[in-house]
């Protein structure tokens, strides 16, 4: 039973609401999106995953299996509610380091901490891949991605097809070996965002990841969720955890139009 001064209490607490609203009631509710309410007026856009059991992980037949666990919880007499979680750095929206497919770099330190934040942060175009390949040279060409571009986040197929919301499917469309040496060759780009949990294609998983980070310049943000959100130009905000030593990191990406 609620007792009478809680009762007078929430009573004055929705008083003093109520009086802050404006006098015909249309007080703007933000939208729920993914959970999160938006403030923002739809100017900020989540492009991160949701991390969910049935989220896909690389190369399983299984999905991502329970992250999140309660190690102790008030319902058990704990003083407060407490988790932890675990899960491979390559999971979910997640960005790659150097040492991520070079040994040299590994040990040489170049880790997800070392990861230049200029480059995560800032202008970036979202452009669509024709749907009927992977991205090869030739595509990169027809692409007519303007020199100068930095940031450029590739919408692909696996968008369409829901990848990120089903059981691991190497069919996923990626960069094969040729698209991601023209694009270090020919563009200025240096963050490259995909939508799917690999930036290379999955028949040439290790030869394309080569190419990208050989220089250490170029930073991969995969598993971008890139669904309902129109091509064109955004201000791109991706930050890793500092996970000292690991070679990639779950990574909180936005958009901001
Ligand atoms: C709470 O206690 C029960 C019974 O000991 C146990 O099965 C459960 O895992 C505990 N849960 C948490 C979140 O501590
Ligand atoms: C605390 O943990 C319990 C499970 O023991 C859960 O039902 C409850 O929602 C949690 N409370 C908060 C505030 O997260
Ligand atoms: C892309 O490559 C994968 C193999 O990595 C293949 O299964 C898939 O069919 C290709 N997708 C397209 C659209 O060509």
């Amino acid at each position: 039973m609620i007792s009478r001064t809680l009762l007078v209490l929430l009573c004055s607490t929705l008083h003093s609401i109520l009086a802050s609203l404006p006098p015909d009631g249309a007080y703007p509710v933000p939208p729920i999106i993914g959970g999160l309410r938006l403030s923002s007026g739809g100017k900020i856009i989540d492009i991160t995953h949701r991390y969910v059991e049935e989220m896909p992980a690389y190369g399983a037949e299984e999905g991502m299996g329970q992250v999140v666990r309660l190690v102790a919880s008030l319902k058990n007499g704990s003083n407060a509610n407490w988790s932890e979680f675990k899960m491979s750095v390559h999971s979910g929206t997640h960005l790659d380091s150097p040492a991520h497919f070079y040994d040299e770099y590994f040990d040489a330190g170049f880790d997800v901490d070392t990861l230049d934040l200029e480059v995560l942060n800032g202008p970036a175009l979202l452009v669509d891949v024709p749907r009927d390949s992977n991205i090869t040279a030739k595509v990169m060409k027809s692409l007519q991605i303007p020199k100068g571009t930095r940031r450029v986040l590739f919408r692909t197929l696996n968008t369409d097809r829901h990848l990120m919301f089903k059981e691991f499917d190497s069919s996923f469309v990626g960069f094969m070996a040729d698209g991601a040496q023209w694009l270090v060759d020919n563009t200025d780009i240096k963050l490259v965002g995909v939508d799917y949990l690999s930036a290379a294609a999955f028949v040439n998983g290790r030869s394309a990841h080569l190419a990208f980070l050989k220089s250490r310049e170029i930073i991969l943000v995969e598993a971008l969720k890139l669904d309902n959100v129109e091509a064109g130009l955004y201000n791109v905000h991706c930050l890793p955890l500092r996970l000292v030593g690991a070679e990639g990191s779950p990574a909180r990406c936005i958009l901001i139009k």
